[in-house]
């Protein structure tokens, strides 16, 4: 395993499609994290990302950031829940969901999010978890589940982050600062991924995110070229939207 940091080569490394992701294996027929890892874009690498990738970027551009962050706003301020964990959660799966117009459960995106790279050792706990979702997303055979699957469940553990060490910084400073303001300092300060894998041929390829934000002063934490992350703009406006409720409290 090699790592990479300087911020010149992690760019020119995820700007290349000869440097692919590790793929994920076949999977079987039964609906389990492999079944799921084995259709989505993210483990997926040339024409089939592509095409995958169109899939979840075409769902995500029915789902206007400016509509999850009213929602998320709302939802924040009608829970009885102070606790800052929970609400980063609960808050962007449940505003997702209601944006596709579908009913999960954050604690089965969870269970799913924590076995979901490759790299991870399925368990029982997420197989379980990635048959209710999928069959919530709309069943095996429509390969839209599939990406619907793949948007909770990339939504998931950054995003947490993001609103956690967004709503430390917003409740730590008075007057209470502006959201916007407060979730581009935190995305550099504390990016919430923190690094991503190619292959170099079979060799693994470790690229620091982190360094490389660190260094430039850009952001990495998101990724960069075809395949960065198409999410960004409903990460911060789900961000947003909980930031704004907290801020009133
Ligand atoms: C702070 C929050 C988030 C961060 C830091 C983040 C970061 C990333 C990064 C670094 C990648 C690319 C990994 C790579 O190139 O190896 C990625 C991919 C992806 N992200 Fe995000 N993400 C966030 C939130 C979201 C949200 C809210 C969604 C959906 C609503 C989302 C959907 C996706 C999808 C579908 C991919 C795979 C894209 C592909 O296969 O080409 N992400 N994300």
């Amino acid at each position: 395993m090699v790592t990479i940091g300087r911020p010149d080569q992690v760019r020119a490394v995820l700007e290349d499609p000869g440097f692919i992701v590790p793929p994920a294996q076949a999977g079987g027929e039964n609906v389990d994290v492999g079944w799921v890892r084995a259709r989505v874009s993210r483990f997926a690498n040339g024409e089939e990302h592509r095409q995958r990738r169109a899939l979840v970027t075409e769902l995500l551009a029915g789902v206007p950031a400016r509509a999850l962050r009213d929602d998320a706003f709302d939802r924040t301020r009608r829970r009885a829940s102070d606790v800052i964990f929970d609400l980063a959660r609960t808050v962007p799966t449940d505003v997702l969901a209601a944006a596709l117009g579908v009913e999960v459960s954050a604690a089965d995106v969870g269970a799913v999010a924590r076995v979901y790279h490759p790299h991870v050792e399925a368990d029982r706990a997420g197989d379980e978890a990635a048959a209710r979702l999928v069959e919530a997303c709309g069943g095996p055979a429509d390969e839209r589940a599939a990406a619907r699957v793949a948007l909770f469940v990339q939504a998931r553990d950054a995003t947490a982050s993001l609103i956690e060490n967004a709503a430390g910084v917003m409740l730590r400073t008075s007057p209470r600062p502006d959201p916007a303001a407060v979730i581009d300092r935190v995305l550099l300060d504390e990016p919430p991924v923190r690094a991503t894998r190619r292959l170099d041929g079979t060799a693994v390829l470790v690229l620091d995110l982190a360094r490389a934000q660190r260094e430039s002063g850009q952001l990495f934490t998101f990724g960069a070229g075809h395949r960065a992350c198409p999410g960004q703009p409903h990460a911060r406006a789900i961000a947003h939207g909980v930031l704004d409720a907290l801020r009133q409290r």
